[in-house]
């Protein structure tokens, strides 16, 4: 089920057969929507023309595009360099552990939580650092990571 349906059909609207125009209609879905369901994928499908197995094909190689809803609050942890340097790891592993959640799982079943892995934040000199919504957290510690997440609920 579509979420927005009618803010997905204005997009559909403004960019349908436009050339090279669907990245940016998948990226506006994603915004309004949170993420690239199977239903907006096929909607865009049915609505534009385009093969679903190209919407599918795109929306899985571009790693900016989200398959799965996001949960509540997003935790983007930094694996630059500064923050490489500055043990990212250990940071991983402690939010990991904290919501209880295995390697290769990156939202947790309340749907609370999402997590991800990103470049930079733009703040090397507070590493290791994460983001947590629009808040920022430096210089932390793996032991550090409980009492913050603490705050959100
Ligand atoms: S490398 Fe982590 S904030 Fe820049």
């Amino acid at each position: 089920m579509l979420q927005n349906k009618t803010a997905v059909d204005t997009l559909i609207t403004k960019f349908g057969g436009k050339k090279g125009a669907l990245i940016p209609l998948l990226q506006e879905i994603q915004e309004i929507e949170g993420y690239l369901s199977n239903d907006s994928m096929r909607y865009v499908a049915e609505k534009t023309g385009i093969k679903l197995a190209e919407i599918y094909g795109v929306a899985t190689f571009y790693t900016m595009f989200r398959l799965k809803p996001q949960g509540k609050h997003v935790i983007r942890i930094c694996k630059g360099t500064a923050c490489h340097v500055s043990d990212a790891n250990s940071i991983i592993n402690s939010v990991h552990e904290n919501l209880g959640l295995e390697k290769e799982e990156d939202s947790t079943a309340d749907g609370l939580f999402t997590v991800m892995e990103v470049s930079c934040l733009g703040c090397c000199s507070l590493a290791p650092v994460i983001m947590i919504n629009d808040d920022t957290y430096g210089k932390l510690t793996a032991d550090s990571i409980a009492n913050i997440l603490k705050k959100y609920n």
